[in-house]
């Protein structure tokens, strides 16, 4: 029996935040897999902002490729091998792979993916969360750059966020004194109750952001765990404490922007400070996966770290998950559920 996919397409370039009307359901008949492919059933799709940034044409780099209209949303997925003519990849394995929003998955070895244990301990949405890609930022940013110290004062931007749900638990973990920005009153409450946050700052509030930093980091910032850049990165950099460390994670205001967008323009801050500025990638520290997972894997056993999602159900809502994410209704990591057995 042919099994029909159903599959998200790009229909149109969003211009600034993404609407569910970029977005389009087409409904295929899946082809039967050629020698050296193999076939995943998605179990959960994953909605990460970066990819917001390879949706703008032309927008193709050292990364990924720019999207192409009408074809597939590319996005990461976890799913189970069904069927397999490669030798490297049986029915049965379960994978992380870099493809599409879509429920059914025909791969070949040269796409991207990277194996689950056979019985994992934990839930399997926390593969493409808190120890998959945004999960494992937080803790590489963190680690490698932020190097938070006990009694130092750590800002994280899209403090709620998949990144930054478990960047502010880390930097807890380490002593740290955390601050947490975020787009409403309700979500600055539940970064302080949920996440354990020592204080949540509403980006939107009326008296700015620049004098709500101000007012919560009153010894400076020796960490800002950056997540979207512009006008936030600007106004952390106004605060920031001698020898501050600034990791740079994501820009999400400047995904979508048609224009060159302005940078900062205080970065003098940097020199007065003795202040370090550094991004990094996560899939470029591939090789530490097992050491970053093992970690992360500990403190949610020992109940000291805690996964927050924000899951929807079926392939159909997940244009509106993605999108819902860039309006900040998100808390924690945005994860479709693909099949109601998922
Ligand atoms: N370097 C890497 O390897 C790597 C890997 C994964 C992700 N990232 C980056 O990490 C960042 C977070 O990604 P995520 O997938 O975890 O998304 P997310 O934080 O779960 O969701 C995005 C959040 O950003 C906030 N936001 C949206 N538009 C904004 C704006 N214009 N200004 C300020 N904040 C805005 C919203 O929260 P509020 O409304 O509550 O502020 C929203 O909930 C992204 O920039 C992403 O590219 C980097």
């Amino acid at each position: 029996m042919t099994i029909i996919n159903k599959q998200i397409v790009l229909a149109s370039r969003p211009e600034g935040t993404p609407r569910e009307e970029n977005f389009r359901l087409v409904k295929t008949p899946l082809r039967k897999i050629r020698e050296g492919e193999f076939l995943v059933r998605n179990l959960y799709v994953s909605l990460d902002a970066g990819f917001r940034n390879w949706m703008n044409e032309g927008s193709g780099d050292n990364v990924l490729p720019a999207m192409e209209l009408d074809a597939p949303v590319m996005g990461l997925t976890l799913g189970r091998v069904t069927e397999s003519r490669h030798p490297d990849f049986r029915p049965g394995d379960l994978l992380m792979v870099r493809r599409a929003w879509e429920e059914y998955s025909i791969c070949d070895a040269g796409e991207w993916s990277s194996r689950l244990p056979e019985d994992p301990p934990f839930p399997l949405s926390y593969y493409l969360g808190i120890l998959g890609d945004t999960g494992l930022s937080a803790y590489f940013g963190l680690t490698d750059i932020g190097k938070p110290q006990p009694g130092e004062t750590v800002l994280v931007s899209a403090a709620g966020g998949a990144v930054g749900s478990v960047a502010g638990q880390i930097a807890n973990l380490k002593g740290a004194r955390t601050v947490g920005i975020a787009g409403s009153d309700e979500k600055c409450r539940r970064l302080e109750i949920e996440l354990g946050y020592d204080q949540g700052i509403n980006r939107r509030g009326a008296g700015g952001l620049d004098g709500a930093i101000a007012e919560a980091c009153p010894q400076g910032i020796d960490v800002y765990f950056d997540n979207v850049g512009g006008s936030t990165l600007q106004a952390a950099l106004a605060h920031l404490a001698p020898g501050a460390r600034i990791v740079l994670c994501g820009a999400i205001t400047s995904y979508g922007a048609t224009e060159p967008q302005p940078g900062p323009s205080n970065l003098f801050e940097l020199i007065t400070k003795e202040a370090r500025m550094e991004g990094f990638m996560c899939h470029f520290r591939h090789d530490r996966y097992d050491e970053a997972r093992g970690q992360l894997g500990e403190w949610l056993q020992s109940g000291q770290l805690k996964a927050v999602e924000y899951m929807l159900d079926g392939i159909e809502n997940t244009a509106r998950a993605f999108c819902e994410m860039f309006e900040g209704r998100n808390f924690g990591k945005t994860v479709v559920r693909v099949f109601p057995d998922g």
